[in-house]
């Protein structure tokens, strides 16, 4: 066995930097990389948007097809009749600013100690992949849509397929992870026969539309305030130079035998990132992963979440905001098949499948109230925070996804218990916001909402305030 030695030292989590010698030494004779082992994925939990779907779904990693029916899905006098479904991109190669990074950190590793397993790792990521959908990405793709058909098999019938209708943000990633999904169903329908190209596929290729999957790029108050503001993140920065931060990084020098000094959290996080990616991506315990311990790996988890929060989440009210016209599109989408089925009208929409980013899905669930903490997560509270609801890599893993999911019941007492509604988070039933309850009437959950519904613009929400300092007068 060429990497004997490797399999034996992946079978512990020991600290860091008591290991670090050893396999320095012993990752330099191996070349061929090892299946994730148990150090990868006790550092699993803790990747933040970088987590693996299965990671969160640990069932899926027994069997990715079979669908997860949730105990709580309504079922018997209850019909589904519409579903839409907000969905993350499939997991996806770094981009070209992170392959940057990790290339110079690989170059220090080289220049400090020559001859350390890190240093003689192969970098395997080039500028070319920049954040494009890997192989692995698409097969998550493929595994939702069969998983989703099995569980919504009315939904998502043969009849259906021509209208279906998909929607995407413009990038790469999300296209590519649109039409996989489409492969998928295709795969589900006709088992065996190869999917023709999705240009001509009866539903069509999926339709760009950024201004509801990328509303972020779109809102000059979220750019300007938060996107485009140095000081927006000042609680990022602040934890990059905190007291928690100092520790990794004395820890990982040691490890990584540099001087504490050529490095910074950036650098560590980008090698944190690429333990993950080689996990997500590769499925192999890379060597960058063993320089961490589990402290570590919290510590950079919160990092990645005080980035989310206060871009993404509860930090700015404007993070949320932005993604109303997204939320109402989604209304619009269930009203028009609640009107059609009062009116005995075939729906003309029953599957509605929204292709986007963790930045799609994080402003949104914010703006519902969910994964809300009492305190907000600041650069001084890590430790108070150990146990926040806003992780995440609970929440928005790769090709992570939030959907609605619309029932007319037959056996209702008035009309307008006629329609209900779920939601799932990841094919596991959210409780509504509002009660906590797996299910709500329509109207209800309508009702809870409804000030975003009616009182939330974009144009209105998204306009810069007017600046009361008149420059004429300066
Ligand atoms: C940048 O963010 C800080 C902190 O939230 C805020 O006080 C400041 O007004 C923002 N700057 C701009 C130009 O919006």
């Amino acid at each position: 066995m060429l990497c004997g030695p490797c399999r034996r030292l992946g079978a512990s989590v020991a600290p860091a930097a008591a290991l670090a010698a050893a396999l320095l030494s012993s990752f330099a004779r191996c070349s061929v990389p090892e299946p994730s082992g148990p150090v990868a994925q006790a550092l699993s939990p803790y990747f933040g948007t970088k987590t693996r779907y299965e990671d969160v779904n640990p069932g899926l990693l027994a069997d990715p097809e079979a669908p997860r029916r949730d105990p709580e899905l309504l079922e018997g006098t209850c019909t589904p009749v519409q579903l839409v479904a907000l969905i993350r991109h499939g997991t996806r190669y770094p981009t070209a600013k992170q392959i940057g990074k990790l290339r110079q950190l690989h170059g220090l590793l080289r220049a400090r100690s020559p001859g350390a397993a890190l240093a003689d790792w192969p970098l395997w990521y080039a500028d070319w992949m920049d954040g494009q959908l890997v192989e692995k990405g698409r097969q998550d793709m493929r595994q939702l849509a069969l998983r989703l058909a099995a569980l919504f098999p009315a939904l998502f019938s043969r009849e259906n397929y021509g209208r279906l209708r998909l929607i995407t943000s413009s990038k790469h990633r999300c296209v590519d992870s649109g039409a996989a999904f489409l492969q998928g169903l295709w795969q589900h329908y006709h088992p065996g026969l190869p999917p023709p190209d999705v240009a001509d596929m009866e539903c069509g290729p999926p339709r760009i539309n950024d201004k509801l999957m990328r509303f972020f790029d779109h809102c000059e108050k979220f750019l300007t305030e938060v996107e485009r503001n140095a000081t927006a993140l000042f609680h990022v920065e602040a934890f990059k130079t905190g007291p928690e931060m100092q520790n990794t990084l004395k820890k990982v020098a040691a490890a990584l035998q540099v001087p504490v000094k050529d490095l910074n959290a950036d650098l560590i996080q980008v090698a944190f990132f690429t333990c993950s990616f080689d996990l997500a991506i590769r499925g192999v315990k890379s060597p960058w992963c063993d320089v961490f311990d589990i402290d570590d790996a919290k510590v950079l988890e919160y990092l990645n979440d005080l980035k989310q929060y206060w871009k993404r989440g509860y930090g700015y009210t404007i993070n949320s905001r932005s993604s109303c016209t997204l939320f109402q599109n989604i209304f619009q989408h269930l009203d028009k098949a609640v009107e059609q089925k009062q009116r005995s009208q075939p729906v003309s929409s029953p599957v509605i499948l929204q292709f986007g980013h963790a930045e799609t899905l994080l402003p949104l669930l914010s703006l519902m109230g969910y994964f809300k903490d009492k305190e907000p997560l600041t650069a001084y509270n890590y430790e108070e925070q150990m146990h926040r609801k806003f992780r995440s890599g609970h929440i928005v893993p790769y090709a992570s996804n939030l959907i609605f999911v619309l029932y007319h019941c037959e056996n209702a007492k008035t009309p307008q218990e006629e329609f209900q509604v779920q939601m799932l988070l990841n094919e596991k039933v959210l409780p509504l916001a509002h009660s906590q309850e797996p299910v709500s009437l329509y109207e209800d959950l309508k009702n809870h909402y409804k000030d975003i519904l009616q009182d939330c613009q974009t144009s209105e929400e998204c306009k810069l305030p007017k600046m009361n300092s008149t420059s004429d007068e300066l």
